[in-house]
């Protein structure tokens, strides 16, 4: 008779696993214990949860063999594991996710949970989610902005559809149009009372050492040229005319912010705290992206003790 095996032991010996081939962590899984728990409750078919409470369930051998195969490859190929389960969590949200879009990790996710009340005057009711990829943003907006029409844009086919694919998960097709369009393009004549964008950001320099974790990524996604900021500028040149009196845009930019800085001193960014600290996530008011004279950056946690 096989012996019985718990979903503690399957922890245990993929945790093992994951640091001896010292995998990249980097697609919303903190480390191997947190990747490793993971597999094991998508493996028991139970949404993430705290493993100690399970740690003594017994594993039937279907669910056994399909850990394994899910260990094998996330350390031979090193896959991460959002992409060999076709599911990624951001917030309290599921989303569907293949090689067509990135991992779900964004910042801006943090940011939402409180609808941005510090900063906008009243809930938005009209919003882009600019890049939109797996549609994650676009879906936790309209969770936080009930009354909003919002458009998720993006300029990949393939991107579009694993978008509607979430959209329809969450029964949002009614208040979020996908849209295909290189940025702002095929949006004339649009405003919204915010903006969210998590563009392509990562260096030349970066792409060239990406971990291989990282190479399963659609490379349009990441790769935001020399100094990461080419998505970036596009979307700040054009915004306020996409933007409603009072209107908002926030936008991720990684390591960038010195960068940014220094290719727009003029402008007067609000950098918002998250989990990565103050300089991942910028804010500015549409009046403040076309004021020529300039007061300086504040931090969200500064403007807040204001
Ligand atoms: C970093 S991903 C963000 C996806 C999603 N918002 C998220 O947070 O997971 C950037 C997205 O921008 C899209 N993109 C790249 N260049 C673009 C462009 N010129 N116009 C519109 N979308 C673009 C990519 O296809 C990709 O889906």
């Amino acid at each position: 008779m096989a012996a019985v095996v718990t979903a503690g032991e399957l922890f245990r010996s993929a945790v093992d696993r994951f640091r001896k081939a010292r995998l990249v962590f980097g697609h919303g899984m903190q480390d191997a214990r947190d990747e490793a728990a993971y597999l094991v409750f998508h493996c028991l078919g139970l949404p993430p949860g705290d493993l100690a409470e399970h740690r003594a369930r017994r594993v039937t051998p279907v669910q056994h063999r399909k850990f394994e195969r899910l260990v094998e490859r996330r350390v031979r190929e090193r896959i991460p594991a959002a992409y060999l389960t076709h599911e990624a969590w951001l917030g309290d949200y599921s989303f569907y996710v293949d090689k067509r879009v990135i991992v779900p990790r964004s910042f801006i996710a943090e940011l939402l949970r409180d609808g941005l009340s510090i900063w906008l005057k009243r809930p938005a009711r009209t919003l882009l989610d600019l890049c939109t990829g797996s549609g994650c943003l676009a879906v936790l907006a309209a969770h936080a902005f009930p009354r909003a029409m919002i458009d998720a844009s993006d300029i990949s086919r393939g991107a579009l559809a694993v978008a509607r694919r979430n959209l329809a998960r969450y029964d949002l097709q009614h208040r979020v149009r996908p849209v295909r369009s290189d940025l702002y393009a095929g949006l004339r004549g649009r405003c919204y009372d915010l903006i969210l964008s998590n563009p392509p950001y990562v260096t030349s320099a970066s792409m060239r050492s990406l971990p291989r974790e990282y190479r399963h990524e659609p490379q349009l996604a990441l790769s935001g040229g020399s100094d990461g900021l080419d998505a970036v500028r596009r979307i700040l040149r054009e915004a306020a005319m996409h933007l409603n009196p009072g209107g908002l845009l926030v936008c991720e930019i990684g390591h960038n912010r010195r960068a940014l800085e220094r290719a727009f001193p003029q402008l007067a960014f609000v950098w918002l705290e998250t989990s990565a600290g103050a300089d991942h996530v910028f804010l500015i008011e549409r009046e403040a992206l076309t004021r020529t004279d300039r007061p300086p950056s504040t931090s969200s946690t500064a403007r807040r003790a204001r």
